[in-house]
């Protein structure tokens, strides 16, 4: 039988091997170059993984779902550049597991939000955002503002991640508990918030 184009549509089966298969070789080529390339592997200059403070702000973000309204990611395109400053680089998130990208803009991205505003703006925002920004439809979280971190949860974050690689010293590790006591919810959320995107200075 002559090998046809129209034998391979003819066979749906054999048409699903081959378009696995070409699919297969087309991701790979394109992914796994990327497990290599520094650009996308190595932090950029002056990234340092999360303290135990942010660590704790990064589950509470995520518990809460923020990034169902937010990403963090800014594309490159001169409409993001203008409004959130320097487009996200690969190297920004090599110490985000999960990264938290994001793809649902209902509120800004807040990849570049670290500095932006102060400690005391995002406490009241976070209480009420209405009190800042009187049309904002993003829900209040005032619980967080009373929630006691545990203080005992950061050294095993931090153990976890040591393992994945994560630069952190045992002394990092010793004083998480330290660095915990008495905070809340808020003040780790925050302090995720205030690093946000601060390596690469944002032009706004
Ligand atoms: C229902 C959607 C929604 C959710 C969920 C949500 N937000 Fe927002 N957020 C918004 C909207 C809309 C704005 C813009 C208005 C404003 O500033 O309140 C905003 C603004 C912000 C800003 C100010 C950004 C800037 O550049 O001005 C921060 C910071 C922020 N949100 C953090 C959070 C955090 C942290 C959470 C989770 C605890 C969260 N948001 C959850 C919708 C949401």
């Amino acid at each position: 039988m002559k090998f046809s184009h129209e034998w391979i549509e003819k066979n749906p089966w054999l048409l699903l091997v081959m378009v696995v298969l070409v699919v297969s070789v087309g991701g790979l080529v394109e992914i796994v170059p990327l497990f290599f390339q520094k650009s996308t592997t190595e932090p950029v200059a002056g990234l340092k993984p999360y303290s135990a403070l942010q660590l704790a702000g990064r589950d509470v973000y995520v518990r809460e779902g923020c990034y169902n309204c937010h990403s963090q990611m800014i594309r490159p395109f001169r409409a993001e550049t203008e409004r959130y400053g320097h487009y996200s680089v690969a190297g920004e998130f090599v110490y985000d597991r999960p990264f938290q990208w994001g793809s649902k803009r209902t509120g800004p991205d807040l990849a570049r939000v670290g500095g932006r505003y102060s400690d005391e703006w995002h406490r009241v925002h976070l209480n009420n955002p209405r009190d800042v920004v009187p049309e904002s439809n993003m829900p209040g979280y005032p619980w967080l503002a009373t929630a006691k971190l545990n203080p005992l949860e950061g050294a095993s974050k931090m153990r976890a991640l040591k393992k994945l690689g994560h630069p952190y010293t045992e002394e990092e590790i010793g004083q998480a508990a330290q660095t915990l006591a008495d905070k809340t919810e808020q003040d780790a959320l925050i302090a995720y918030l205030q690093g946000m995107g601060t390596q690469i200075k944002a032009k706004r």
